[in-house]
């Protein structure tokens, strides 16, 4: 994940999600998701899991979102990504997925999955403008409300590669 240190024009940088950035993420995760991820979840994360990769994207220093994946052989699996709900709609949450999945290539990786439930439209579009094809479903995953799970899957650019993905869904 690259270290930016200074923000662009918008105010926006991205750096790798820190165990003190836990606070602001439990309010972004809380906000978004009815079965939000537990503060040990993240630490574990952060401290154990070596295949693990966490991003934060903050706006004037203030995190504003996260997203994360698990970098597996040449396969990066998305496990959350979500935007502060107060900046939604500002095309910050695609910037964000732009930045891990650049950040994936950069590693090697070859292509990109994730699990959005069926409902979440706004996800799922996001999900197809960057290049996401649907790829199946896991029946009844969301135990809340065993809401099935629409598995998605995209190439990623070569690394060093041009990074204008999903141009051609749009
Ligand atoms: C999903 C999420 C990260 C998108 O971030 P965002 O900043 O709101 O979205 P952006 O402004 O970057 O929009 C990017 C694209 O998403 C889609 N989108 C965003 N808002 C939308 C809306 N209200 N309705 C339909 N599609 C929408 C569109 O495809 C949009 O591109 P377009 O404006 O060119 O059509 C954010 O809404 C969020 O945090 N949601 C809650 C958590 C969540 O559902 N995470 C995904 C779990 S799998």
């Amino acid at each position: 994940m690259e270290q930016e240190l200074f923000p662009n024009q918008e105010g926006l940088s991205f750096r790798q999600m820190a165990l003190n950035d836990i606070p602001d993420v439990m309010v972004i995760e809380h906000e978004s998701f009815t079965l939000p991820w537990t503060e040990e979840a993240f630490r574990n994360e952060l401290t154990q899991n070596h295949f693990a990769r966490y991003m934060i994207m903050q706006y004037l220093g203030q995190p504003v979102g996260y997203a994360g994946m698990w970098t597996v052989i040449d396969e990066a699996h998305v496990t959350n990504i979500a935007v502060l709900r107060a900046y939604r709609g500002r095309k910050w949450g695609e910037r964000l997925l732009r930045e891990l999945m650049k950040t994936a290539s950069d590693l090697g990786m070859r292509r990109m999955t994730l699990e959005v439930r069926v409902s979440n439209e706004v996800a799922q579009n996001l999900y197809r403008k960057l290049g996401f094809k649907p790829a199946g479903l896991r029946k009844g995953y969301y135990s809340d409300n065993q809401e099935d799970a629409l598995i998605m899957w995209a190439e990623l650019p070569e690394r060093g590669g041009a990074w204008e993905v999903g141009k051609e869904a749009n």
